[in-house]
């Protein structure tokens, strides 16, 4: 499995610690910046962690703002993303059964980081359980062509 992440400098400190997270459990990852807490538009980073699950580059991505809205918003613009902004456990654990999100939202201001790193384990280690939720997934899918 390889991980592509994100985060503008709201989502800075919270993606160098899920990063250290992803090292010690040692899953493969890309970060795709920012590398630094200067002012940056989460826009730029949410379509390089899209477009690198999109491109098939990385299977999952995770993108971290303040809030994470601004990341879901503009990563679910691009076909074929499915972004979840999550805010505890049992959202990250939904979106993947349910939803098959490809994409984790995470804010980086609203967030404990110890919870953060708990939802980050659990999304990742949880498949999609497809079934009822299969052709769901393909009604939203007709909306985006992909
Ligand atoms: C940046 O100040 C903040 O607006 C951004 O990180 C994010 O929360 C937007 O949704």
């Amino acid at each position: 499995m390889k991980v592509g992440i994100g985060s503008d400098h709201a989502g800075f400190v919270m993606k160098e610690a899920i990063i250290k997270f992803l090292e010690e459990k040692k899953i493969e990852f890309i970060d795709y910046g920012t590398f630094k807490e200067e002012s940056v538009n989460y826009p730029d980073y949410a379509l390089k962690v899209s477009k690198a699950v999109t491109d098939g580059d990385v299977d999952y991505g995770i993108l971290i703002c303040g809030t994470g809205i601004g990341m879901s918003i503009t990563a679910n613009k691009v076909k074929g993303i499915r972004a979840a902004l999550c805010h505890n456990e049992e959202t990250a654990r939904m979106s993947r059964l349910h939803n098959n999100a490809n994409v984790l939202c995470l804010g980086g201001r609203v967030l404990e980081e110890s919870l953060a790193l708990k939802m980050v384990e659990l999304w990742l280690n949880t498949s999609f359980e497809g079934g009822r939720h299969e052709n769901r997934i393909k009604l939203i899918s007709t909306l985006t062509g992909l």
